[in-house]
């Protein structure tokens, strides 16, 4: 039984379909059975649960062989991991963990705190002694997605300074979590999942701006100015300042490199940013709200 966790999130709702296209039976954790995606059939078992509740982490792992290991960011969110891992080695089976983190995970960057949760989460997993597997993505494409208004009003507004990020498509993480969900051979293996270049913001601002058919222009913002925007815009305090710590990762090169680990996992390139823009074109303009 494969256990998939975040299931209708950005990645883990494309797992669950990436299964299913390949056979395989899905139980799907989900926190309210009336948020159950519509593309769901009879091979996808939901399960509620919350990765705050032991009880019911327990309950949703009984059985599981593999476990897709995703939690939301979120100011618990290393206890969410080590939470899920305390059921797993609880239920008795030592299922396998495929740890979903983020780039950064094995060079354990200072003071940024989406990357020191899954640090954290990755120890506990390791000295549970269940078999693991790391997916340490990149950011995903699928971020721009939600800036869609700004790049439409011409703006692109980041504290990322002048650094390039080899941001990967979330289809692809996806793609490379279902062969490491389906497949042997990946015991105590980390993979840092990139696209195929790094870009700069000036660059990414410029294929924005094409699939958009209008100049688009990045602005780097100073942090301070970022992290404002952010509390003004609603944003609660924590990832707020959890995201200039990451883009202060970004403007310092950090997030540059650029793996062939998708490539490997999957058997095809990572996707292009310029492929993704195109594809999202409608959504990136406001005309298409699927
Ligand atoms: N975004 C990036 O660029 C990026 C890059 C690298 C790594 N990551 C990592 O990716 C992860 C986020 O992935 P994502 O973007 O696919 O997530 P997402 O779209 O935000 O979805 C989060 C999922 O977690 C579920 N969830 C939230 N709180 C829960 C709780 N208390 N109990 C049980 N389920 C809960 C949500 O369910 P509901 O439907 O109930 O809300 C949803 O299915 C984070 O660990 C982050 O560090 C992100």
């Amino acid at each position: 039984m494969i256990v998939v966790t975040g299931a209708t999130g950005t990645v883990g709702s494309k797992i669950v379909r990436g299964l299913r296209e390949r056979g395989e039976s899905v139980r799907a954790l989900v926190r309210d059975l009336a948020a159950v995606p519509a593309d769901w059939d009879e091979g996808v078992e939901p399960v509620t649960a919350d990765f705050a509740d032991p009880a019911s982490l327990d309950a949703a792992l009984a059985g599981a062989d593999v476990v897709y290991l995703l939690v939301a960011v979120h100011p618990e969110m290393d206890a969410h991991e080590r939470n899920v891992i305390d059921a797993a080695v609880r239920g008795g089976r030592g299922p396998r963990i495929v740890l979903h983190a983020a780039a950064g995970v094995e060079q354990r960057p200072e003071g940024v705190r989406f990357v020191s949760a899954h640090v954290s989460g990755h120890g506990h997993l390791v000295a549970s002694g269940l078999p693991w597997t790391v997916l340490a993505p990149n950011g995903f494409y699928q971020n721009f997605l939600g800036m869609a208004a700004s790049l439409q009003a011409g703006r692109l507004v980041v504290p990322g300074g002048t650094g390039a990020v080899s941001y990967v498509d979330a289809r692809d993480v996806a793609d490379a979590a279902v062969a490491v969900l389906t497949g042997p051979g990946h015991a105590g293996a980390i993979y840092t999942l990139t696209g195929p270049t790094a870009l700069t913001h000036d660059e990414v601002a410029e294929q924005l701006g094409t699939a958009l058919g209008r100049q688009v222009e990045y602005q780097a913002a100073e942090p301070a100015a970022a992290l404002s925007a952010m509390l003004e815009a609603g944003w609660d305090r924590w990832r707020a300042e959890g995201m200039v710590e990451l883009y202060g990762l970004y403007a310092a090169g950090h997030a540059s490199m650029v793996s062939l680990d998708v490539e490997k996992l999957t058997g095809r390139p990572a996707r292009s940013f310029a492929q993704f823009t195109v594809e999202h074109a409608a959504l990136l303009r406001g005309e298409d709200a699927h």
